[in-house]
C-alpha cells in the first residue's frame, strides 16, 4: 500500500516535472480589448513623479490612450508646458482587472517610451507592499542602457549568485527593505532591450514566467532569429522549456516564491522624474535638471508612447 502510494507519488511528480512548463492561452489583448480588461488609475504618483494620471476617459478625450486595430497607445502629454507650481506631466498608468500567480505574460511590444525624464515600467504587484512581492519585467530610465528585471520582497528573499540566465545580476537581495528598495535587479545583456534602441530596432518580446521553482524574463528583439514562433505567433499553447536560457532569471533556492508573492495584477505606467528618474537625471548626459526639462519642453516627449501589438496570458 505504502509502496503504491510512493509510486502514484512519482508518478504524479513526473508527469508535473514534463508538464510544468507548458501552458495554454486563457486571454489575449489587442487594440480595444485593452480598454475592458484594464483600469485607468488617476492616483499620486507614490514614487513622486512629475506626473499626473488620468482617468480613462480624459485619457482617450486627451488621446493619451489609443486603441485600433493591434495597436494600443499609452502615452504621456506632449503639447502642454507646465506651471512648475503646478501639476504634472498627464500620463497613464493602467492596472490588469484580474490578478495571476502561476502564469506566463508575453507582451508584443512595438515601442516604448523614450525621452529625458522618462521612467517607464511594465511590471506586475501584489497586495500590502512589499509583502505580496512586485516583479520588475520592463523599467529604466532617462533612456539608459539595457532593461533592468526586478524583483522587490519582504525580508527573506535572495538570490544564488550561480544561475543560468543571459543577464548581469546587480544586487542579490530582494527585500524592499535595505538597499534603499533597489531590489535584487538583472541588468539584460542586449542593448536593444529598452529605450531608442529598443525603438530603432522595431521592439520585440518581452516574456515573464512565473512558477513556484522561480521567475524568469525573456527578452527577444524583433529581428532576433532565436525568438521562438510560438511566441512570435502568440501560439495558443506554449512550452517555457523551449525558450532558451532567459534574460534574468529568479530561481526559488532562497526564496519562497510561493510565499512572498501573492496574487498580482499587471501595472503599466509611465511617470517622470521622481524617486529613479530624478534621482540619477545628472548622471544621465541629459539637458537642465529633470522637472525644469519635463515642465518646459513638451515636444521632447513625443516619441514618448508605448505601442502594444498584443498580451496574451498563459495559465
Ligand atoms: C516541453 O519541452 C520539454 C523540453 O523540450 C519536453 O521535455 C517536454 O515534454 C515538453 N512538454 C510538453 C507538454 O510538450
Ligand atoms: C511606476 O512604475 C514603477 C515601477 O517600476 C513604480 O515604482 C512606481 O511606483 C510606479 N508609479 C506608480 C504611480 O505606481
Ligand atoms: C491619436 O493618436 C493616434 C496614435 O498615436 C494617432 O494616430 C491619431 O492621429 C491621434 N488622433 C488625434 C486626433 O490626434
Amino acid at each position: 500500500m505504502a509502496t503504491r502510494l510512493v509510486s502514484l507519488l512519482c508518478l504524479a511528480l513526473g508527469f508535473h516535472q514534463v508538464f510544468a512548463a507548458s501552458y495554454s492561452q486563457t486571454s489575449s489583448h489587442q487594440g480595444t480589448q485593452f480598454l475592458d480588461t484594464f483600469t485607468w488609475q488617476a492616483i499620486a504618483d507614490p514614487t513622486h513623479g512629475r506626473v499626473r494620471y488620468v482617468d480613462q476617459t480624459s485619457a482617450l478625450n486627451q488621446n493619451l490612450t489609443f486603441a485600433s486595430g493591434d495597436h494600443f497607445i499609452l502615452r504621456s502629454d506632449f503639447t502642454n508646458k507646465l506651471d512648475p507650481n503646478g501639476a504634472g506631466r498627464d500620463s497613464v498608468r493602467i492596472q490588469s482587472n484580474h490578478q495571476y500567480t502561476t502564469a506566463v505574460m508575453v507582451f508584443n511590444i512595438r515601442h516604448m517610451p523614450q525621452g529625458c525624464g522618462t521612467w517607464p515600467a511594465v511590471w506586475t504587484l501584489g497586495a500590502n507592499w512589499p509583502n505580496q512581492g512586485e516583479v520588475d519585467i520592463l523599467e529604466g530610465v532617462n533612456d539608459q542602457g539595457s532593461n533592468a528585471a526586478t524583483l522587490h520582497t519582504s525580508s527573506g528573499c535572495t538570490m544564488p549568485a550561480s544561475r543560468s540566465q543571459t543577464g548581469t545580476s546587480l544586487a542579490s537581495n530582494c527585500d524592499a527593505n535595505v538597499n534603499s528598495n533597489s531590489g535584487c535587479g538583472v541588468r539584460f545583456s542586449d542593448s536593444r532591450s529598452y529605450g531608442p534602441t529598443f525603438n530603432a530596432n522595431g521592439g520585440g518580446w518581452y516574456a515573464m514566467e512565473r512558477r513556484n521553482t522561480g521567475i524568469k524574463v525573456w527578452f527577444w528583439s524583433r529581428n532576433d532569429g532565436s525568438v521562438p514562433a510560438e511566441v512570435r505567433n502568440g501560439a495558443t499553447t506554449i512550452n517555457t522549456s523551449n525558450w532558451g536560457t532567459p534574460s534574468a532569471s529568479f530561481p526559488s533556492t532562497n526564496c519562497d516564491i510561493a510565499s512572498k508573492f501573492g496574487p498580482h495584477h499587471i501595472v503599466i505606467n509611465l511617470t517622470f522624474c521622481g524617486d529613479f528618474a530624478g534621482a540619477v537625471y545628472g548622471q544621465s548626459g541629459c539637458p537642465s535638471t529633470c522637472n525644469d526639462f519635463v515642465n518646459n519642453n513638451p515636444g521632447a516627449f513625443n516619441n514618448a508612447f508605448f505601442d502594444f501589438q498584443w498580451l496574451k496570458i498563459y495559465q
